[in-house]
């Protein structure tokens, strides 16, 4: 059996390099390596809603902005299936009955959920100044799992903070099939490679990017937006003369540099290095890096050179989503195809999930079985 991808992401906001890197950026190269039968890539509209319930117009904008997002990227419908979660209701109903393998204490453990809840500042012992967890959120890794598994998914390419679903849905997979007979597939969670990668922080060094901090550089930001964004970015607080040392680590900037930098960056953008009061010939990131360690290297040179590398990557994305935005009716019409598709391979998984628990009563053959064991019961003759 060939491997399949599922991975997805929440329509809350515009996706930022941070999704770029950590997971957006891999799937076009697993798209488009020919290794994979099939690949769908979901916009979560049902999971952003377990926290948005009083916005779905939110929820409703932003799914554009993510389909954008995607296809701009390279995410190309001919070869991924690109839908809508609540387009797909057969994964409700798997939900409710994957409910039924999962515990309260289990759940109470997943530490991404955990992390979220306090996030949002959601009440988790019934303060009475606080809003409680909405019991869709708290299930949301339950519905994951559905997400996952309607697809026979093997692959997972995703972030870390997906790690603890990805876990979770394995949990489900192998209850299911223990308890029911085999009829779901275990997936894999696929990690970026590069540590910057695993978790890129925000532009204020904190460690996530995330909307509600203002710390996200996105990927459908102006080549403007993205030099003033990295012109305030944090770097090493005491690197305060471009003689001193500085840090590499934990320095931003060099986190950036080490998920963005290629080597052909170097030909493009070696002027930045050329100042008037210093110049360097750099032609690796760990030149730079020990030039920077050893003094000598100011902020301003290396900000600007960030400044290009990210341009030069978000450019061509940026003239993919002109085109796009300029044709709306057509990326709706992908979303909607690509709903039909995913909603066809659900139902399949649905029919084994039921064939599986013997909740098939009017499949063929079941109802003509059912009624023969029970008139036998009752005494019936046949
Ligand atoms: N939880 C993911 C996010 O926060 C979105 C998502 C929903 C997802 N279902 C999924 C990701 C299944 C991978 C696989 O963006």
């Amino acid at each position: 059996m060939g491997k399949i991808i599922l991975t997805g992401d929440r329509p809350t906001g515009r996706l930022h390099i941070g999704h770029y890197v950590g997971s957006l950026r891999r799937r076009v190269e697993l798209q488009n390596s020919g290794e994979f039968e099939k690949i769908y890539i979901m916009i979560a509209d049902a999971q952003a809603l377990t926290d948005n319930a009083d916005n779905p117009e939110k929820v409703r904008q932003n799914i554009i902005e993510v389909a954008l997002d995607y296809m701009s990227a390279g995410l190309d419908p001919a070869k991924s299936t690109l839908f809508i979660q609540s387009r797909i209701s057969e994964l409700t109903e798997l939900t409710f009955f994957y409910m039924n393998l999962v515990t309260v204490q289990r759940l109470q453990r997943n530490p991404t959920v955990k992390q979220e809840i306090q996030m949002r500042g959601f009440s988790e012992s019934g303060e009475e100044n606080k809003a409680g967890t909405p019991v869709g959120f708290f299930c949301y890794p339950i519905s994951q799992a559905a997400d996952i598994t309607a697809f026979k998914a093997t692959t997972v390419p995703a972030g870390e903070d997906q790690e603890p679903m990805v876990e979770q849905t394995r949990e489900i997979v192998r209850k299911f099939n223990s308890v029911y007979g085999p009829a779901l597939v275990e997936p894999e969670i696929l990690l970026p490679e590069n540590a910057a990668c695993l978790r890129l922080p925000g532009t204020d060094g904190k460690a996530k990017m995330s909307k509600s901090l203002g710390n996200c550089i996105y990927l459908s930001d102006s080549a403007e937006e993205v030099r003033a964004k990295v012109k305030g970015m944090f770097t090493d607080p005491g690197h305060l003369q471009v003689s001193d040392p500085g840090k590499v680590e934990g320095n931003t900037v060099f986190t950036y540099l080490d998920a963005f930098c290629a080597p052909e960056h170097f030909d493009k953008f070696g002027g930045c290095f050329t100042g008037r009061k210093a110049s360097f010939d750099f032609h690796s990131l760990d030149e730079v890096k020990a030039q920077y360690r050893a003094g000598g290297l100011g902020d301003v040179m290396i900000k600007n050179f960030l400044a290009e590398v990210l341009n030069d990557t978000l450019e061509p994305m940026r003239v993919r989503r002109k085109e796009l935005e300029a044709d709306l009716p057509y990326v709706y019409e992908v979303l909607r195809k690509g709903s039909e598709t995913a909603r066809a391979e659900a139902a399949r998984t649905l029919a084994d999930v039921k064939r599986a628990m013997k909740i098939n009563y009017f499949d063929p053959g079941v109802l003509e079985q059912l009624i023969e064991e029970q008139s036998r019961k009752y005494g019936n003759s046949l």
